[in-house]
């Protein structure tokens, strides 16, 4: 795993910049595995500049991200897709019928996931996939659990995540209480992942990458298995990292 800390939030997004803009600049029709939250927002807003120089190129770009809250429609100002839309998609040259974000307003989930998992294996490999950290350690919305599934499912959010995200909403009640996220096996399996961390919440969970442990307790420490990790981290939270 390659760790670069860096000093500030801009600073992360910059490094996460250059990462994003190789993989354009170098795979043919590339596929990007995307966040959303406040981690990634100053990458987005990076390669938006960097497009509208037209310095990199989104029209042979894939994107998948990788969740949804379940109950939230596209166009709730909340739910990721719009999210997505208004940060990063309508202001880029990407063909947004090659943008995918898991169904959350569907009644019918088995048939979401199973559909979800099949477009996945039908790009094979994930060119770069993009990940924020939960304080708790969550990866997408796999939260720390006895057991992880490895593909796409509907989980429940923790207390935490909701309490964390609830920022976002009118009040906490309005957070939804699931979210439907891609599995372990379906991050693990991007050529290459780059994590993004900012800000003192985010530093205790940082431990993890200090040991060699690993522990579904601690889904991000599952990312110790993956042979191309970069990790950038700002100096708020990298306060324990040795
Ligand atoms: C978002 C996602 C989550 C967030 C994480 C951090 O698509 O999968 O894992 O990356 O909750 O959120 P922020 O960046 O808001 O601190």
């Amino acid at each position: 795993m390659k760790i670069t800390i860096v000093k500030d939030y801009d600073a992360m997004s910059d490094v996460a910049t250059t990462d994003v803009v190789e993989v354009l600049k170098n795979v043919e029709k590339p596929v990007l595995g995307l966040a959303t939250g406040s981690t990634p927002v100053g990458l987005y807003k990076n390669l938006v500049k960097l497009n509208e120089e037209k310095e990199i190129d989104f029209s042979k770009v894939s994107s998948v991200n990788l969740d949804e809250y379940v109950g939230l429609t596209e166009n709730h100002d909340q739910s990721y897709r719009y999210f997505m839309n208004n940060h990063l998609f309508n202001h880029v040259n990407i063909d947004k019928a090659n943008t995918y974000v898991p169904n959350g307003s569907t009644t019918d989930f088995a048939k979401a996931t199973a559909d979800y998992d099949q477009l996945l294996d039908s790009f094979g490999q994930v060119d770069l996939q993009v990940l924020g950290l939960g304080a708790n350690g969550h990866i997408g919305f796999n939260e720390p659990a006895e057991e992880l599934s490895l593909n796409t499912h509907v989980v429940e959010l923790k207390p935490e995540t909701i309490d964390a995200n609830a920022r976002f909403f009118a009040s906490k009640d309005d957070v939804p209480k699931k979210a439907i996220t891609m599995g372990i096996a379906s991050i693990m399996k991007a050529k290459k992942i780059i994590v993004l961390v900012s800000g003192a919440a985010k530093a205790e969970v940082l431990n993890t990458f200090n040991n060699d442990l690993i522990s579904t307790l601690v889904p991000c420490s599952l990312l110790k298995l993956h042979p191309n990790v970069h990790l950038i981290v700002d100096e708020a939270a990298a306060t324990y990292l040795k």
